[in-house]
């Protein structure tokens, strides 16, 4: 090794020895090894020499010398970045002793617990489920339920049309004619579902709602059968000391037709702000199927009798537990769904 290399190496080493950080180990990488550094411009001068073996040693000294530097430097910074990672640690003061954060569960939407509820209570009593479709048409959502294009039980029936045909079914009753084209008495059936209608969205209302459809018929279905089988389901889903009421009503595809009324679940029947001071709850629309519904199915109303009621899912929800405000099941507000 010529003096001069000898002496760059000598203050090289000195150097690296006394660096306290990656920015010093970075100036002695650039005066060494940069673009003007000293070894750089040592290799650069090789060119000036003409005797071979001079040519030689030299630049196997300067190599020497570099790959020192090169070597040095590595095993520096990575001692410092292990250093600087120890000293980070201490600074965040990570406490390990700490519990882990317990990931949330998700858990089953009110709405279809309640649904469920309904569709497990029927099920009990020999009732079996059909679903049917969100898109039906003019014949299954109004026609064959007595309901003909110039009737105005329509307007409160008001919807979305998909076409001029097909519309977001405005309730659950167009399943019992499917149903009762596709097979023969005696059928006991519920049918849960989505509907749509054109209401204005209040507390009360929501243009998309989901009903529950049930309807039964047989030889000798009477009225008598129409009120056992929901007073029974309203004392299951209520409590037992739950009382009805039917009173006259009018939908087009039964005759006669009800209005069931239950005692209201928060006051007993005495009269509070929930059953407007009435002591009863309107519930669900009833009756018996009427002969022109048979008709359209292809079924002898001189033979059979049927009975059919449907209820609305958020309305048993409501009154259940209390809620008073239905656009609180879709507002999607966690502290309100995780209460169940
Ligand atoms: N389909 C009626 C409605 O949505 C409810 C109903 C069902 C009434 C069955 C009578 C019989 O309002």
């Amino acid at each position: 090794m010529t003096d001069d290399i000898l002496e760059i190496y000598n203050s090289v080493k000195v150097s690296i020895d006394e660096a306290n950080s990656q920015s010093d180990l970075d100036e002695i990488r650039v005066s060494m090894l940069g673009r003007k550094g000293l070894i750089t411009d040592k290799l650069k001068g090789m060119s000036l020499i003409t005797d071979l073996e001079e040519k030689k040693l030299l630049g196997k000294s300067i190599n020497e010398v570099k790959n020192f530097i090169e070597e040095q430097l590595s095993s520096k910074r990575s001692a410092f970045s292990e250093k600087d990672f120890l000293e980070s640690l201490k600074k965040t003061h990570v406490d390990i002793t700490l519990p882990g954060r317990q990931p949330s569960v998700g858990a089953i939407n009110i709405l279809t617990q309640v649904e469920e509820e309904i569709v497990s209570i029927f099920n009990s009593i020999g009732f079996g489920v059909a679903e049917g479709f969100e898109l039906d048409d003019d014949y299954h959502n109004f026609e064959a339920l007595n309901i003909p294009y110039y009737h105005p039980a329509r307007d409160s029936h008001d919807t979305f049309y998909v076409s001029d045909n097909r519309l977001i079914r405005t309730h659950t009753s167009g399943m019992q004619i499917r149903l009762m084209k596709d097979i023969k008495p005696p059928i006991a059936a519920i049918s849960p579902g989505k509907v749509g209608r054109r209401d204005a969205i209040d507390a009360k209302h929501s243009p998309v709602f989901h009903q529950v459809e049930g309807f039964l018929v047989d030889k000798n279905v009477s009225f008598n059968d129409l009120k056992g089988i929901l007073e029974l389901f309203c004392q299951r889903i209520f409590g037992s000391r739950t009382q009805i009421r039917l009173r006259p009503d009018f939908f087009p595809f039964v005759e006669p037709g009800a209005d069931l009324s239950a005692t209201c679940v928060v006051c007993k029947g005495v009269g509070c702000k929930t059953c407007g001071y009435e002591g009863w709850i309107e519930l669900m629309g009833a009756g018996m199927i009427h002969p022109n519904v048979f008709e359209h199915v292809g079924y002898d109303p001189k033979v059979y009798s049927g009975l059919a009621f449907g209820m609305g899912v958020e309305r048993i929800a409501m009154l259940k537990y209390g809620i008073t405000d239905i656009r609180m099941f879709y507002e999607n507000d966690i502290s309100f769904l995780k209460q169940w």
